[in-house]
């Protein structure tokens, strides 16, 4: 059975790894492939970043099968000026093998009904019909994403399209 839980600092070296596993399976076609292979290295940064955000009551929301992490949600406070106060979905990641599976919308109400924005790659087709599914709308902001090398465009979503599934 798969649960959705608020992630504990016992889960971070497993969150990590699943999430950096992600970015290699999502990315796999649109980052450049240099910029992968570095992530790697981001290892003991991560590890840190995370533990410090768990230890502050920030956790991460994690989907587990078994034990084993195969999903993350993560949303807090934006740091977009101009969409202050409302919420950022910073990251939603699945494994690959889970795409398509329905959990996806499980990890998406984690984050409630609040007005939300993110940044995703327009080429990131799945995900941005995900998105849309979910109410998001381009606002027309867009910025360069460093690693990727990419143009992200923001998503944002109000509250009255917020979806009832
Ligand atoms: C973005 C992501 C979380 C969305 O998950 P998803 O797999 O597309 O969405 P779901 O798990 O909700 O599944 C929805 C699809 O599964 C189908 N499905 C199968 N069983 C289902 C169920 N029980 N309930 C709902 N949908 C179900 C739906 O019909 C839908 O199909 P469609 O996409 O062809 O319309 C996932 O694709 C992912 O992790 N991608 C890689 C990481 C990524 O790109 N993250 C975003 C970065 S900005």
């Amino acid at each position: 059975m798969i649960d959705i839980r608020s992630a504990t600092t016992a889960d971070v070296a497993a969150l990590v790894e699943c999430h950096l596993t992600c970015w290699h399976e999502a990315y796999a076609e649109l980052a450049p492939a240099d910029y992968l292979a570095e992530l790697e290295n981001s290892q003991p940064a991560r590890i840190s970043y995370w533990t410090t955000k768990i230890a502050n009551g920030e956790a991460p929301w994690l989907a587990v099968d078994d034990e084993a992490v195969i999903g993350i949600a993560h949303a807090g406070p934006t740091e977009d000026d101009d969409l202050r106060p409302g919420l950022t979905l910073f990251a939603i990641y699945l494994r690959a093998a889970y795409w398509g599976t329905g959990l996806g919308d499980r990890l998406h109400r984690t984050i409630g009904d609040q007005p939300t924005s993110l940044w995703v790659l327009p080429e990131n087709a799945r995900a941005v019909r995900f998105y849309r599914r979910h109410g998001f709308e381009p606002d027309g902001a867009e910025q360069l994403h460093p690693g990727l090398r990419r143009t992200i465009i923001r998503l944002v979503r109000p509250p009255s399209k917020t979806p009832d599934r």
